[in-house]
């Protein structure tokens, strides 16, 4: 009888932690739709391409916390597994990624816990994102929540080559062929000249007047 009380809790406990992180995804979607489009007002331009958002798998939240040789509690799942909620932003230029990072920091209600910059310092397999960790407030009835959500911010293009490196990746389990590997990392650089070059081109228009 008790086990059957202990499970009830548990899903009970479930359910409220999958309601908070909806909440927290919903909170930080609505906060970069506001300052897209103030961005828009004040400079002209959309910073952000698009947003995607995604809660994590039960089975994928077990089998992270067993890797970590922790047992399945939600207690554990919280306070180990940082990527429950995640969002991905995709700009279209580099210097739009440190903005868009910069003005989530600025936020107040947001807190910074861990940043990661994999485009000043690229994984060895060529994988470049500005990664953060923060949580954000979500207000329940009777008290508020400090919710973890991470956030990946790229361009178009480490975007293009993310999706095809992890294609790859799942594809080989894990054992992808030398050839392939160089190669990745061959297109991972020829992904950040293309990002400088189109970075570059944009500033030099940007100056420029309109024909009449
Ligand atoms: P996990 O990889 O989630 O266990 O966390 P971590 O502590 O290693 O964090 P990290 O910030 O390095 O990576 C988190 C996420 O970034 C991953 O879940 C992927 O979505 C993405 N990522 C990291 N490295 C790579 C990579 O080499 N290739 C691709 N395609 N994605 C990556
Ligand atoms: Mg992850």
């Amino acid at each position: 009888m008790e086990r059957y009380a202990d499970a009830d809790t548990q899903v009970a406990n479930w359910k409220e932690a999958t309601l908070v992180y909806t909440a927290a995804l919903r909170q930080i979607n609505t906060k970069l739709e506001i300052l897209n489009d103030e961005f828009q007002h004040v400079h002209q331009y959309n910073p952000i391409e698009h947003i995607k958002s995604r809660l994590k798998t039960p089975e994928s939240i077990v089998k992270k916390l067993k890797a970590y040789g922790y047992d399945s509690t939600i207690e554990n799942m919280i306070k180990y597994i940082n990527d429950i909620a995640g969002v991905r932003i995709i700009c279209s230029f580099v210097a739009d990624i440190y903005r868009i990072a910069d003005m989530i920091s600025s936020q107040s209600d947001v807190q910074v816990i861990a940043v990661k910059d994999y485009i000043r310092n690229p994984k060895p397999s060529g994988y470049k994102s500005y990664h953060m960790l923060i949580t954000i407030p979500v207000f329940l009835s009777d008290r508020t929540v400090q919710a973890k959500v991470e956030i990946q911010i790229r361009t178009v293009a480490m975007d293009f080559w993310a999706s095809l490196e992890h294609k790859i990746n799942y594809k080989f389990e894990g054992n992808v062929p030398e050839h392939v590997r160089h190669e990745l990392i061959e297109c991972s650089r020829m992904v950040a000249a293309l990002d400088n070059r189109m970075q570059e081109l944009n500033e030099e228009i940007k100056d420029c007047a309109m024909p009449r």
